[in-house]
């Protein structure tokens, strides 16, 4: 996720429906993203079959680098602004940039771990919440939200719909089953970038903000919060955590807009879109 950078927070009458300086992509594109997109989902499925109590996160790490290495891939964030390892690992009141540390994982822990692969140029950016050993009931609920929440936005992208769609989508999902939305993060474009224009904000009016096109790329990404929205960054300069140190969730997908609708790059090939969760204790909405 990034921070904002040029497109404006507030839907703007000045500036709503304007597509300028987002890029519009063929075939050939979809195609690159596809193949980077479904290399990090086979990354984050393997990570899926050794995430258990008493792993360290560095562990994880270092699967993907391995991973990345073995596919002739290279994981973005290594040596991005400074950042020093080829994944994110956010453990739970930790919301996003949590640095795979030594830290060992713990019964009961919720994990999100965003890994993003280039492969031939491509960025494949995806993120998922893992649980480990048995979380409990309130745990397992705001991951099945964060998930269903990416879904709704997902759910309204097509050509004529607008970015404020997409973010009224994810915000009144989440809020309607009482939590909130952490407002100082995004989602963004991608491609043969790691992050482009426009900023995807994961709340929003329905009807506002840039009309979405055929061949746009972005990721959706939204940060839920089982409490308060606000966040606050520790001294290390990275890791983002909820201020009242209440539990925070996230997943994330890298799409492109087609006629229909639009293609998830980042899918799961193995099906396993909530690792470790029981499925008999998610499906809430
Ligand atoms: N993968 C994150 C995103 O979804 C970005 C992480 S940048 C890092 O955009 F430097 F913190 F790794
Ligand atoms: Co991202
Ligand atoms: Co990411």
């Amino acid at each position: 996720m990034n921070t904002y950078i040029d497109v404006p927070t507030a839907p703007d009458p000045a500036t709503a429906f304007r597509t300028e300086g987002i890029k519009l992509y063929g075939p050939d594109a979809f195609a690159g993203m596809r193949l980077a997109g479904q290399l990090t989902a086979q990354c984050l499925d393997e990570i899926s079959e050794f995430v258990r109590p008493g792993i360290a996160l560095a562990d994880i790490d270092a699967f993907v680098r391995n991973f990345a290495e073995r596919h002739g891939a290279r994981p973005a964030t290594l040596g991005f602004n400074g950042y020093n390892y080829a994944c994110c690992t956010s453990v739970n009141h930790v919301v996003c940039h949590g640095f795979p540390t030594t830290k060992k994982l713990r019964d009961g822990d919720i994990v999100n771990v965003d890994v993003t692969l280039v492969r031939d140029g491509w960025f494949g950016d995806s993120s998922r919440m893992y649980a480990v050993g048995t979380p409990r009931r309130s745990a397992v609920r705001l991951a099945d939200i964060a998930y269903q929440a990416m879904m709704s936005g997902i759910g309204v992208v097509r050509p004529g719909a607008t970015l404020g769609d997409v973010g009224h989508a994810i915000q009144s999902f989440a809020e309607r089953q009482r939590c909130s939305i952490v407002r100082d993060y995004c989602g963004h474009g991608i491609g043969q970038v790691f992050h482009d224009s426009p900023n995807i904000l994961n709340f929003g009016r329905a009807g506002t903000g840039v009309e979405l096109r055929e061949g746009m790329i972005f990721t959706i990404e939204p940060m839920v919060n089982l409490g308060r929205p606000e966040v606050k960054v520790l001294a290390d300069g990275w890791t983002v955590v909820t201020r009242d140190k209440t539990l925070s969730a996230q997943f994330e997908h890298s799409i492109g807009v087609t006629a229909e609708g639009c293609e998830v790059f980042t899918s799961s090939p193995a099906g396993l879109h909530m690792p470790g969760f029981d499925m008999e204790l998610t499906q809430h909405a």
